[in-house]
């Protein structure tokens, strides 16, 4: 058991790149695979040993504290701090301070999942006495990211959020490792960011911030896309969570119903009593609890809402709808439009769209 090691999730951001599904529940708590996204988090600290759990909570924040409680279904102590006002990353790590009980901390974003090995990166952190190491990851195209270049001793040499240029496809994977007297030297009662000034500011201030490169699994679920697609890595086993017990091809939560003739494959999750007709085709997608797709239905790469209700002959592309909206028959949506909860799109009222 690592008690000397405290873990850190940040959740209290808007989730704004997903709504409307961040309208009714906050991102961490999405269901992905048949649970909350934050539900394979924890259970993968708590298969690296650690214990101590602390949940930096600000938008509705009851909604975390009512699901897991103190955390004895997933065998860890969990605690919550709420942010009255949202204090950005940074100050949402100083504001837990109080509540920590050992001298090194793992913080996570609430939004990623890596594969990365707990230990291994804990230990670049203490061979190199570190005050932060950053987990690293490359990607083919960086400029949406973090870019932290480092040099031959894995020694991190700037932070540069989102440049038009990277200089390194290494970015910044959204797991850290602190010292804890770092975390205190964070200014307290304003919003911080730990991208734009913490890491910025230690840099310039000559302290020893360290990367570790993993080459493992990485995907941060901010937005639809990466939604869809990381929910259908889980089902599938691609993406590590001991909290999926038996991967496979799709996932059909208790109560689903799908037609004999329809074909849900690709890491598809078919929520609790939701429905699909005859000669539907369901594929990447994630289909919330109660959500009825009728006859003949196209759905790829889309997420559709609980209690949505989707007319015969239907085809959705790569969409977000919303709970409970009403998709008429014959409707063809692409491209990463959005339906908002509730909404009603009569009979082949709609081709091809942008938001609705
Ligand atoms: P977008 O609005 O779509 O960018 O999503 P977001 O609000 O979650 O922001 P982002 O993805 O940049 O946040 C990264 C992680 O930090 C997520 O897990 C957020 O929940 C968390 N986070 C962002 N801002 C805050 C904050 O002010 N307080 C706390 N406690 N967590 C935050």
């Amino acid at each position: 058991m690592r008690d000397d090691v405290d873990a850190v999730i940040l959740v209290g951001g808007l989730g704004t790149r997903l709504r409307p599904l961040t309208l009714s529940a906050p991102k961490p708590m999405l269901p992905t695979a048949g649970v909350p996204f934050l539900t394979h988090l924890i259970s993968r600290i708590r298969s690296a040993g650690i214990r101590h759990v602390v949940l930096g909570t600000s938008f509705r924040a009851e909604v975390f504290e009512d699901h897991f409680g103190d955390g004895a279904a997933l065998d860890v102590d969990l605690e919550y701090v709420v942010e009255t006002e949202p204090l950005g990353t940074g100050g949402g790590i100083r504001n837990v301070a109080d509540r920590l009980r050992g001298d090194t901390q793992l913080v996570f974003n609430g939004d990623n999942l890596i594969g990365v090995d707990y230990a291994q990166l804990l230990e670049t952190h203490r061979s190199a006495d570190a005050d932060v190491t950053l987990c690293l990851h490359r990607v083919a195209d960086a400029r949406a990211y973090g870019c932290v270049p480092t040099d031959a001793d894995g020694r991190v040499l700037a932070f540069l959020e989102k440049q038009p240029e990277p200089v390194t496809d290494q970015i910044n994977a959204g797991l850290y490792v602190f010292r804890r007297s770092v975390i205190d030297s964070i200014p307290t009662g304003r919003p911080v960011s730990v991208e734009r000034e913490t890491f910025p500011d230690l840099l310039a201030a000559g302290s020893c911030v360290m990367g570790h490169l993993t080459a493992g699994y990485w995907r941060d679920f901010g937005t639809p896309a990466d939604f869809v697609a990381g929910s259908a890595d889980l089902v599938r086993g691609i993406a590590p969570s001991p909290a999926v017990a038996e991967p496979g091809e799709r996932l059909l939560l208790p109560g689903a119903d799908v037609a004999s003739d329809a074909v849900v494959d690709e890491g598809t999750t078919i929520g609790h009593d939701a429905s699909v007709g005859p000669r539907t085709l369901v594929r990447g997608s994630v289909v919330f609890d109660g959500a009825r797709l009728g006859a003949d239905v196209v759905v790829r790469n889309s997420v559709i809402g609980a209690g949505a209700v989707i007319g015969d002959g239907t085809v959705l592309d790569d969409v977000v709808i919303g709970d409970r909206a009403r998709i008429g028959a014959g409707i063809e949506l692409r491209g990463g439009a959005r339906v908002w909860p509730d909404a009603t799109l009569a009979d082949g009222s709609v081709r091809f769209s942008a938001d609705l």
